[in-house]
């Protein structure tokens, strides 16, 4: 298929702020942005300039989340949003894409002095992805109304705390319930996102409607056994507290791998042993632990299973073991219409619109909880994600605007119809 040449300059126009963006790090050598750093400052303002640029005000809510209002007149908003945070050693599409394809959208609608029957606001969260703080989805929960206040005691790892970060930004938790939308003002939200999947690729197309995102459960989990001479106890008087925790780890996968048809996956990435020495038997150990599934009652069971087994290890092992939830997220699905709306705009480009399920988490997930909410993947090379290799092409994200545009051009229509009508 022939792009034609304004679709073909978005995309290098998406591309060139992308990599601006990408070269926001706390390290040169790796990109690192995390939620309240003074690298998220210094991306923020980015987003505000390039806002303003296209046509909108701006603003900044209590969790630092980034608003650009177009047409601030209108008492209705559609919101378009994605996070500005990444995780450790990242790629540079992880959700900027999202914030990005949305100032574009809003450019290119400036740009035709298109008249739509309500304002755009385009939002650039925080705090997706949990790298800093346990909490994860801060800023869009707080635009949804469903911020928990008790994930302001979280500490990072230096134990500042999320209330403290949110000071030093210059925000007031004082403010957080103000940011929340009015849902009688909010006609939907809607997301781009790069698809941090192998499946568009696979099928040879550059976009696809997304039908719900995965629901996620994730804790930490602590062992303990008693610490030890490691030449003096011999290997069956020991209580070591990182063998029941390797035990743990491999029926944790055992348990996913069983539960794989309805997309189950179970990830242990952080783990800490102490005293952390190598000729001492580990006496503590705390690891983290997440589950997704699109079975919120298939995840719930393979989670009582894992602490069943951790009982039965515990026994064996005389161990201790203790699990601490702190995060959870039911299995959320896209607003049908919205999807069917979406999936119309990518036709009108000539190309067929694949519809896909989400596993990884995504701010829409809790603006689900707020208004209808509809996801634009697009194709990325080899499914790569959270990594830097992760790479969208400047042709598939320039085609991703122009169905946001199209999607947005469809919705306002039928919101005027219906206008029409009443
Ligand atoms: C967010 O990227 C997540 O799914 O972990
Ligand atoms: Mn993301
Ligand atoms: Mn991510």
């Amino acid at each position: 298929m022939a792009i034609p040449a304004e679709i073909a300059a978005i995309g290098s126009r998406a591309e060139a702020m992308l990599a601006e963006l990408g070269a926001i790090s706390s390290e040169p050598q790796r990109l690192v942005r995390l939620y309240l750093s003074s690298e998220h400052r210094c991306a923020a303002d980015l987003i505000a300039f390039w806002m303003r640029e296209a046509g909108m005000t701006v603003t900044e809510d209590a969790l630092g989340t980034v608003r650009g209002h177009w047409r601030p007149d209108r008492e209705t908003r559609l919101l378009i949003g994605s996070h500005i945070d990444t995780v450790i050693d990242a790629g540079k599409y992880d959700g900027p894409l999202g914030v990005v394809a949305g100032i574009l959208a809003v450019r290119e609608l400036a740009a035709r002095n298109a008249d739509l029957p309500f304002g755009i606001d385009v939002l650039a969260f925080g705090d997706e992805e949990g790298s800093r703080f346990r909490t994860t989805l801060a800023g869009s929960s707080a635009c949804a109304g469903v911020f928990d206040r008790a994930s302001l005691a979280f500490p990072d790892r230096n134990g500042v705390t999320l209330a403290d970060a949110i000071k030093a930004y210059g925000k007031s938790v004082d403010d957080i319930a103000a940011a929340a939308y009015d849902p009688a003002a909010v006609v939907g939200y809607v997301e781009v996102h790069i698809e941090q999947g192998p499946v568009l690729e696979a099928e040879g197309l550059p976009l696809g409607v997304v039908t719900g995102i995965v629901g996620q459960s994730r804790m930490r989990v602590i062992v303990l056994g008693e610490a030890g001479h490691a030449g003096t106890v011999p290997m069956r008087m020991r209580q070591d507290a990182l063998a029941g925790a390797a035990e743990l780890m491999l029926l944790i996968e055992q348990t996913a791998v069983e539960n794989q048809d309805d997309g189950m996956v179970a990830t242990v990435g952080r783990i800490e042993a102490s005293p952390g020495a190598t000729n001492v038997i580990p006496g503590r150990v705390g690891f983290s632990l997440e589950f997704r599934s699109s079975s919120d009652a298939r995840r719930k069971a393979a989670i009582e299973q894992i602490k069943a087994d951790a009982q039965r290890i515990g026994v064996k092992r005389r161990l201790e073991f203790a699990f601490e939830p702190f995060h959870e997220t039911s299995t959320t699905a896209c607003t049908p219409l919205l999807q069917n709306l979406m999936a119309e705009a990518i036709a009108a480009l000539g190309l067929e619109a694949t519809r896909l399920p989400s596993g990884a988490g995504h701010d829409a997930q809790v603006m689900a909880s707020l208004c209808p909410m509809a996801m634009l993947f697009v194709r990325c090379r080899g499914g790569v994600s959270h990594n830097p290799a992760e790479l969208a092409s400047e042709t598939d994200m320039g085609l991703s605007v122009a169905a946001l545009v199209r999607f947005i051009e469809i919705l306002a229509a039928r919101d005027a119809g219906q206008r029409g009508r009443t």
